[in-house]
């Protein structure tokens, strides 16, 4: 997508053919600044600080870990160590998981002279089907807005929440990117962002839309609800870090309750998700799902920009509070009306997925 009229994807190796650069998304929306990834522990660092987030994003970023890792050493136990490092940053985003074993598989039978040049092949090809994905997800998502918009006049309003846009993916993004095309198709999309507290990634979702032009309006997240009652939603459509084998979703902390609020709306609520968000291995969302706690300090101070321009991060609870930071919540199947995928739109059931991706359906 593009930053001020020049392409950019979200992670890349840079000119000296080795170094993985990124964009540094804890600086967004008030200062784009891109940045340079050149050992293992920098690229944890960077997935646990957030500085690259979103799930697909993350499984890039901890593939190209291993590149980093296995430049410096690629016997097996560098490998194995590099693999546990990555995997501990963060538990929620099954991506993670996903690419881990992508990379592990692509180099453990290769000798160890051969598995630096392999990883950084393996790395960029997922980086390249993560694309490929989500330009499938954005075809088969239009259908949906397309169909708003045949039927009445008018702006088609489609609620999101956190930020499941190219920046949290390698290129386009899932919930958005059925958005993107709309709006590059001509029809006549707005977006409601949820603000998306206690990271603001909402402000993330703001910022990708306004550099594509897509009209959008920032709101609170408990305007949703209100707005559903009003008539100004026609659809909701969020991301996903981890969908179970029946169609649980566990996405950012806020989302169960807008699915809730859709239902009792009739606002048709959608997932858009690539294949490696799917996790098999899991049916029940709610009890097999691990939700990552963060620092309490994400709830009690905000970070942004002062009235100097300068980084601002001010506490905005009595001293002492007791804080709780879980960071993602699960949407269960029922209050789902679909699941957006590379593959087509499908039930969120045990069919309607196994019905897309047979050849995990048995498993
Ligand atoms: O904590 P984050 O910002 O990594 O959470 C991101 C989300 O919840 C996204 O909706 C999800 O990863 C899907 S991204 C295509």
């Amino acid at each position: 997508m593009k930053v001020g009229g020049v392409s950019y994807r979200s992670i890349w190796v840079e000119d000296d053919g080795w170094s993985v650069g990124i964009i540094d998304q804890t600086t967004l929306p008030h200062d784009f600044h891109r940045t340079r990834l050149t050992t293992l522990d920098e690229a944890a660092d960077a997935i646990r600080g957030m500085k690259v987030r979103g799930a697909p994003l993350i499984g890039a970023t901890a593939a190209y870990g291993i590149c980093l890792a296995a430049r410096e050493d690629a016997s097996d136990d560098a490998i194995d160590r590099a693999c546990d490092t990555l995997m501990a940053t963060r538990p929620t985003a099954v991506n993670l998981r996903w690419a881990v074993d992508a990379m592990r598989r692509a180099l453990q039978n290769l000798p160890r002279d051969e598995r630096a040049a392999a990883a950084y092949a393996r790395a960029a090809a997922i980086c390249d089907e993560d694309v490929a994905i989500n330009r499938a997800i954005g075809e088969h998502g239009l259908v949906l807005i397309e169909q708003v918009a045949r039927e009445r006049e008018g702006t088609v309003n489609v609620l999101t929440h956190c930020n499941a846009g190219w920046l949290a993916t390698v290129d386009h993004g899932t919930a958005l990117a059925p958005i993107y095309l709309a709006h590059d198709r001509g029809i006549d999309v707005h977006v409601w962002v949820d603000e998306t507290r206690p990271r603001n990634q909402g402000a993330l979702t703001a910022w990708e839309l306004g550099q594509h032009g897509v009209r959008h309006t920032l709101i609170p997240d408990n305007a949703g609800g209100h707005l559903m009652q009003h008539g100004m939603v026609d659809l909701c459509i969020t991301g996903t870090d981890r969908t179970t084998r029946i169609g649980d979703v566990c996405n950012k902390i806020g989302t169960y309750l807008k699915a809730l609020a859709a239902k009792d709306n009739g606002v048709p609520f959608y997932v858009a998700l690539p294949g490696p968000t799917l996790d098999w291995t899991v049916r029940n969302g709610l009890t097999d799902i691990p939700i990552e706690e963060r620092s309490g300090d994400e709830v009690s101070h905000v970070r942004g920009m002062g009235p100097d321009g300068m980084p601002a991060h001010v506490n905005i609870v009595p001293a002492g509070t007791a804080v709780a930071n879980h960071a993602f919540d699960v949407t269960p199947a029922r209050l789902v009306t679909g699941l957006i995928t590379e593959r087509g739109i499908c039930a969120a059931t045990e069919k309607g997925l196994g019905d897309l991706y047979p050849e995990h359906a048995e498993t």
